[in-house]
């Protein structure tokens, strides 16, 4: 009986089954109630007294083994099922974690979009300038009180190389490179010498707008300004002009809208004055004109240049600047349904 048991060891340690139905088999020939387990529990009875302990030790093994490797063979149909198994197409996927646009980037597009649509293309222009193009050319003359406007990066060693403290430089540039008619805005970074705080950053974004044709007049910047606050602020939207003073542009003045929180009655977001400030603009100054090769005899135009967080600020009323630059993701989800 011993060496019949030792065989079935032996068969059962080697067993394989290449699918279900063979896996039942075996099962069915080592462990049902006929099977040859159970045929060596039957013919127990018949073991001689004195090999009881040792042949029911050994039957007992026997018997374990075969149940493990039966449940072992049919483990591994189960996991093969289902990896390669029928898939379940209709099971709805993964959810895909999406980033969010920042606000930013979301305003600056949708100023993009609105002068897109009234003719303008994009210029852009090197972040590190030189003096030429963001001060003398736009008639900053050398002692000028206007360059204490703006503080300015310099790099110590070569004081004529600044980062640009406005994307006027890229008026500079453009106008430089290209006759007009020219129609463009430029977006970008802009930085100032500022301590950092709520309200003022040492960078920023601006985007500028330029158009110089024959006949431009200012009514043209007044009617483009204002399709612009109505499309980016509302159709309700109102602006004034108030005179204002650049050294580019000649007439200069600041632009208002009516506030769009309280509709212009006068709320603390407008300071109960029912304007809040959105840009600066002009008709170009001749001199800068012909600082940058065009005409002034022949050609005019205006220019305007606005802060994009300043406007982010109007449309979503974020009252720390620092947000902006942060990139905490909790900020950045607010703008995950705005665009
Ligand atoms: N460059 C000005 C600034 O940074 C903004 C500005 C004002 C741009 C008037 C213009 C303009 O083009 O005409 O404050």
């Amino acid at each position: 009986m011993i060496s019949k048991i030792n065989q079935l060891l032996q068969e059962v340690e080697a067993l394989t089954a290449g699918n279900a139905d063979e896996l039942e088999a075996l099962r069915i020939k080592y462990l049902s109630k006929k099977g040859a387990v159970n045929e060596l529990m039957t013919d127990f009875r018949n073991v001689p007294a004195d090999q009881k302990k040792e042949v029911g030790m050994r039957l007992n093994e026997l018997k374990t083994r075969a149940q493990e490797r039966i449940a072992a063979l049919k483990e591994q149909f189960e996991s093969m099922d289902s990896d390669c198994g029928d898939i379940d197409l209709t099971r709805s996927a993964y959810p895909v974690p999406m980033g969010t646009r920042h606000p930013l980037s979301i305003v600056k597009n949708e100023i993009i979009s609105i002068f897109g649509r009234l003719g303008f293309s994009i210029a852009e222009g090197p972040e590190i300038e030189d003096d030429w193009h963001v001060f003398s050319a736009l008639n900053f003359a050398e002692d000028h009180p206007a360059r204490d406007m703006q503080d300015t990066f310099f790099i110590e060693s070569h004081p004529d190389i600044i980062l640009r403290t406005h994307t006027s430089s890229v008026q500079t540039r453009t106008m430089e490179s290209t006759q007009p008619p020219i129609r463009v805005i430029c977006p970008g970074r802009v930085y100032r010498n500022e301590a950092i705080s709520y309200r003022a950053h040492c960078f920023f974004h601006q985007v500028e707008g330029l158009y110089i044709d024959k006949q431009v007049s200012f009514t043209d910047l007044k009617q483009v300004l204002l399709l612009f606050a109505r499309e980016m602020f509302g159709a309700d939207t109102k602006i004034r002009l108030r005179p204002s003073y650049f050294p580019f542009t000649e007439p200069s003045a600041e632009m208002d809208i009516s506030c769009h929180i309280c509709g212009g009655k006068g709320c603390p977001f407008c300071k109960h004055t029912g304007w809040v400030e959105i840009l600066g603009c002009g008709m170009v100054d001749p001199n800068v004109l012909r600082n940058c090769h065009i005409d002034p005899d022949v050609y005019s135009g205006y220019a305007f240049g606005m802060g994009v967080e300043r406007i982010a600020n109007l449309k979503y009323q974020v009252k720390d600047l620092r947000l902006f630059s942060e990139n905490d993701v909790r900020f950045l989800r607010e703008f995950e349904h705005a665009y």
